[in-house]
């Protein structure tokens, strides 16, 4: 490979990374371990199977199935750079109880389970809000890093300790103000 080859090469990889997070309004930027540790420490006890709304790299997916082997996590990522990655991350993980989905959150239909996590974007938590309001079952969970849902109603809005940003936690069925 020559010297230029490698630059475009580079380059297009980067653009289309910029495209993704431009196109879908966040940046593929992953909770480090300290943040990661703060939500994984509000997963309830009794989680059956969780999604990762936009997993990117999948450390916060690959983190919660390593730290819990009783939960089926998927993530779901629609950026084919952090998709792709987060694949041989996970397949070098070896984690029986990780999927990972290409795909667009809002459109795949499937049941997102007993609780979503998420850290994206203010500019897209209302589509967020929409589709869990319409797709997740009376009692399960929504953990947000840093962006609340506009117009839900939190039963837990707690500071994290990891930094600047807060986690808004929900419970399907409670979640609209009576
Ligand atoms: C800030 S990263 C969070 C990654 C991971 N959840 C974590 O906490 O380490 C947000 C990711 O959501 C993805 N994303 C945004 N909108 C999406 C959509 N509609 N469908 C799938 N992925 C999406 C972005 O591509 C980005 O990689």
């Amino acid at each position: 490979m020559t010297d230029l080859s490698i630059l475009v090469f580079v380059v297009s990889i980067a653009a289309l990374i910029a495209v993704y997070a431009i196109r879908l309004k966040a940046v593929p930027m992953p909770s480090l371990a300290a943040a990661r540790a703060e939500i994984i420490a509000y997963v309830p006890g009794d989680t059956k199977t969780l999604s990762d709304f936009g997993s990117g790299w999948g450390d916060l997916a690959i983190d919660i199935a390593r730290h819990r082997p009783d939960i089926n996590v998927t993530g779901i990522e629609l950026s084919p750079v952090p998709y792709a990655i987060s694949r041989m991350r996970a397949i070098l993980a070896g984690r029986p109880n990780l999927t990972l989905i290409r795909g667009d959150f809002r459109t795949l239909d499937r049941d997102p389970g007993d609780v979503v996590v998420c850290f994206l974007d203010p500019r897209i938590m209302g589509d967020v809000g929409d589709v869990l309001g319409q797709r997740m079952r009376a009692g399960s969970i929504v953990i947000s890093r840093a962006f609340a849902i506009p117009g839900w109603q939190a039963f837990g809005d707690v500071p994290m300790t990891s930094g600047s940003d807060h986690l808004y936690l929900y419970r399907i069925g409670r979640h609209k103000a009576a």
